[in-house]
């Protein structure tokens, strides 16, 4: 399956609560972080078993461990930051990468500010995170940019996906599966996820 609606009650509550445009800034960041959490639940569902030799206090037994691929996270600067902590506090041992881009207003294209993966990231199975999937710019770069990198199995996180986002995603990046809560109904001509929950970046960091 290319996308993945997470249906789960307490992600479609929390999103909920981050759509109203009351919720404060610390009210909206820490939502974000548990939806983070939830989300990183389900994006490693599948990921692979292995059984090793293991002794409990009683007995020797073969225990199932996560096999092969470790995980990096891959955050978009600056609103992918905020569903981090949530998702590193299920699977601590991932490392991290930092894309850094912006959306130009006017013609809406991703522009690079930072990029810092680690070095093995070509081993690892790579998490891009970015609360909103809008026309997909800033993830295909994202993903372009980790491609250069070697990395070979990628997964997108949203928490908002706009239909426009997730065609161009999927027509760029094939191989790519999204994950994300909801899929709204259209952008405006501005670029914004429509109901949506207006800038999470903004929401989040002013
Ligand atoms: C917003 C959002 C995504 C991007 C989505 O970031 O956080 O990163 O736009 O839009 P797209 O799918 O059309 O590329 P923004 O440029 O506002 O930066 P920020 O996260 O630093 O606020």
């Amino acid at each position: 399956e290319a996308v993945t609606v997470v249906a789960h009650p307490l992600v479609q509550h929390k999103l909920t609560l981050m759509r109203d445009k009351k919720r404060s800034t610390k009210g909206f960041r820490q939502l974000l972080n548990e939806i983070g959490m939830l989300l990183a639940y389900e994006v490693t569902r599948d990921l692979p078993l292995e059984l090793v030799e293991t002794e409990t206090p009683l007995t020797t037994m073969m225990a199932p461990t996560i096999a092969g691929k470790k995980l990096v996270f891959a955050p978009i600067l600056r609103a992918g930051v905020g569903m981090l902590d949530g998702m590193l506090s299920l699977v601590p041992s991932a490392r991290v990468a930092h894309i850094g881009l912006y959306r130009d207003p006017e013609t809406l294209t991703a522009v690079e500010y930072y990029f810092k993966a680690p070095s093995d990231v070509a081993e690892r199975l790579v998490v891009v995170i970015d609360p909103m999937l809008a026309t997909a710019n800033s993830a295909v770069a994202a993903i372009d940019r980790l491609k250069d990198r070697g990395a070979r199995d990628i997964r997108f996180v949203c928490l908002l996906a706009a239909p426009e986002g997730i065609q161009r995603l999927t027509s760029a990046h094939p191989d790519v599966r999204i994950w994300t809560a909801a899929i709204d109904t259209h952008l405006n001509d501005h670029g914004y996820i429509v109901p949506g929950l207006g800038d999470a970046g903004d929401r989040m960091y002013g």
